[in-house]
């Protein structure tokens, strides 16, 4: 089932191959879960779904507690008259001022499917600025709402950060973790990642809370780039490597196949 949000880094197209690596357990608890592709297509009997992402799970809270008035109001976004630059930037900063956390969460959605590459970015303020995207028919994803919306019955949706999230593992749990990427290019001697809020010592930290939890009976799965940088805070795991085609960059020479990577703890 493909999520109903465009989202970077999402596991859809890879599905599969995180599916194999995932062992069977009563709870699936995912602490970085983006657009939930992992959550939709796994069969566990219940799920922690959390992320850092306020925005992204005060949506999930809409499409789960009251569908059918969520998709209403949401639907009504998606007209050809809001398909338009100036009305784009007209709803994207009410969203960005207003506090009616149902509306916040109907704008998300128009803009998910109307922004730039579908893409999730905030400013300094916390004021999301990513522009228009000039799709010719942008549309309304009604069915993997309902999907969703069915599948979220056996879900708790948490804002929190990740280090939070794990600690509510226990035995019997199985948690996939798919942090944002790694940077391709850096050693172990960089101590952050500046552009991105998730730095390497997240990266590290992450890792090292991985094989307490495995040391303790809890498998984790980690999703991540194949770096020097990963493949070092990654061994003490079982390792699986594969390629996966990406934009990795908006350099036209990096839009090639990326060496990706799953550490089973
Ligand atoms: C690669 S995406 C996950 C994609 C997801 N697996 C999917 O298929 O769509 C990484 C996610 O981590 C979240 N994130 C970033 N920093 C975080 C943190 N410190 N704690 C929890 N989540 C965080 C981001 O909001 C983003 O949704």
């Amino acid at each position: 089932m493909k999520p109903f949000l465009k989202w970077a880094g999402g596991k859809y197209k890879i599905i599969e191959i995180i599916k194999a690596a995932l062992p069977t357990g009563k709870r699936l608890i995912e602490p970085f879960a983006g657009s939930g592709a992992v959550f939709l297509n796994t069969d566990y009997e219940n799920y922690l779904i959390a992320d850092a992402n306020a925005d992204l799970i005060n949506l999930f809270h809409c499409v789960q507690k009251d569908k059918q008035n969520f998709i209403e109001q949401a639907q009504q976004l998606f007209i050809p008259e809001n398909n338009q630059e100036m009305r784009f930037y007209e709803f994207r900063e009410e969203f960005n001022s207003i506090t009616d956390l149902k509306r916040k969460a109907a704008l998300f959605i128009y803009l998910n499917r109307h922004c730039f590459n579908g893409l999730c970015r905030y400013n300094s303020k916390g004021k999301f600025n990513v522009p228009f995207g000039r799709y010719k028919h942008p549309s309304f994803p009604e069915q993997a709402l309902i999907t969703f919306s069915e599948k979220s019955q056996h879900a708790i949706f948490k804002q929190a950060d990740f280090v939070e999230t794990l600690h509510a593992a226990k035995l019997g749990d199985v948690v996939y973790c798919d942090p944002p990427y790694a940077p391709l290019n850096a050693t172990s001697n960089f101590t952050s990642y500046t552009q991105a809020a998730f730095s390497l010592e997240h990266q590290k930290k992450l890792a090292e809370i991985a094989l307490k939890l495995a040391n303790k009976g809890i498998p984790v799965i980690i999703s991540n780039h194949d770096t020097e940088f990963t493949r070092q805070i990654y061994a003490q795991a079982k390792l699986e490597f594969f390629e996966v085609q990406r934009f990795i960059s908006s350099n036209a020479a990096n839009r090639n196949k990326a060496g990706e990577l799953l550490a089973i703890f």
